[in-house]
C-alpha cells in the first residue's frame, strides 16, 4: 500500500496526515465523540470544524469523551465572516481557542473585502509567530484574492480550503496553489449530499474496480493532488472514507472522472458572497 503523503510536514519534522474528518453538522456529544474515535482509529489526521458550525466545545469534549490524546489529533478551526480585522480576528482565536482547548490549524473562513482579510491575515501571521498555532491558511481564497495575500504577506498561506469534487473542479485554482507550494483541501468532497454519489458514471466505474462510489471520489481528488476533508457521523463510513490509498485509477478512467465536471457550485462563490451576519 502507498505511504500517503502528508498534508503538510511541520518545521520540527512531525507530520500532519492526510485527511481531516469535516464536522459541519455533528451537532451532539454522542456523535461528536463517536466520530472522532473512528477518524482517529482509521487514520484520519484530524478534525475540521469552525466557529460557525458552533460545535467547537463538543469536538473539544468528544475527544476527551473518546479516549483519545488530544496530540494524537490536530485540530483545525476557522475564523468566522464577523471577525474580519486585526484586534477582532486574534480575539476571535481566543475564543475558538477556549471552546476547544487549543488549535493547530487556523484558517480565515471566507476573504471578504481586501482590506479585511489583509489586517485579518496580519492576526493570523502573529498567532504563528507566537507558536499559538502550528499553520496558518485560508479557505475560499480565488486567485485574483491569493494574488494581493501573497504580494502583501510576510508569511505566505500554507493551506487553501476550497470546495472541490467531481462535479466542481476549478483546475486552474489548484495548478495556481501547486505553484505556490499552498496544499488544498477539498471541502464537500462528496458533493455535501447533492447526488454525486449517485452519479452513474461513477457508480460504473466503481463497481469495475470494485470500491464505493465515496472511495472513488476521494481517490480521484488525491490523485489531482488534493487532499479531502469529508464528513460524515457513521463510523462506518468514516473508516470507509479513509481507505482509497491502496488502488490507482487508471488514466481512462481518470479521463471519464474528469468530464464529469459541471463547474456548479453547492456552496457561495467567494467572488460574489460575503455577510458577515450570515452563519
Ligand atoms: N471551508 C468551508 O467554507 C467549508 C464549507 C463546507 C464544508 N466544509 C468542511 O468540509 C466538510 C465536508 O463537507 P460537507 O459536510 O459539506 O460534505 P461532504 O463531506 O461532501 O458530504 C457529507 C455528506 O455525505 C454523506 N456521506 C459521507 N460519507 C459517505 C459515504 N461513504 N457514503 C455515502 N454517504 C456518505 C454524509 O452523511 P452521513 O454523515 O450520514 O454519513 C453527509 O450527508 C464539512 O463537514 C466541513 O468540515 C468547509
Amino acid at each position: 500500500m502507498e505511504k500517503p503523503k502528508p498534508l503538510i510536514i511541520l518545521p520540527d519534522g512531525r507530520n500532519i496526515p492526510p485527511t481531516f474528518l469535516g464536522t459541519w453538522n455533528i451537532r451532539t456529544p454522542i456523535q461528536a465523540s463517536m466520530a472522532i474515535k473512528a477518524a482517529i482509529t482509521s487514520g484520519y489526521g484530524g478534525i475540521d470544524t469552525a466557529a460557525c458550525y458552533e460545535n467547537e466545545d463538543l469536538i473539544r469534549r468528544g475527544i476527551t469523551n473518546s479516549g483519545i490524546q488530544r496530540n494524537q489529533v490536530f485540530i483545525t478551526s476557522k475564523l468566522w465572516n464577523n471577525a474580519h480585522g486585526f484586534n477582532s480576528a486574534l480575539r476571535a482565536f481566543e475564543k475558538s481557542e477556549k471552546r476547544l482547548g487549543s488549535i493547530d490549524i487556523f484558517l480565515i473562513h471566507w476573504p471578504g473585502p481586501v482590506y479585511s482579510f489583509l489586517e485579518t491575515w496580519k492576526a493570523l501571521e502573529r498567532l504563528y509567530d507566537e507558536k499559538r498555532v502550528q499553520v496558518i491558511g485560508v479557505s475560499n481564497f480565488m486567485m485574483s484574492q491569493l494574488d494581493i495575500l501573497l504580494h502583501k504577506c510576510r508569511i505566505k498561506p500554507m493551506i487553501n480550503q476550497i470546495e472541490c469534487h467531481l462535479w466542481y473542479n476549478d483546475f486552474m485554482l489548484l495548478d495556481y496553489c501547486r505553484k505556490h507550494n499552498i496544499a488544498v483541501q477539498a471541502y464537500s468532497p462528496l458533493s455535501a449530499g447533492t447526488g454525486l454519489l449517485r452519479d452513474k458514471t461513477l457508480i460504473e466505474i466503481a463497481e469495475k474496480l470494485d470500491k464505493t462510489p465515496a472511495q472513488l471520489a476521494l481517490r480521484y481528488l488525491w490523485q489531482i493532488g488534493v487532499y479531502p476533508v469529508p464528513k460524515s457521523s457513521n463510523p462506518k463510513r468514516i473508516a470507509e472514507n479513509n481507505d482509497f490509498f491502496d488502488f490507482e485509477i487508471p488514466v481512462n478512467h481518470m479521463q471519464k472522472l474528469i468530464s464529469m465536471n459541471r463547474l456548479v457550485r453547492t456552496n457561495k462563490d467567494p467572488l460574489q458572497w460575503f455577510d458577515p451576519e450570515y452563519r
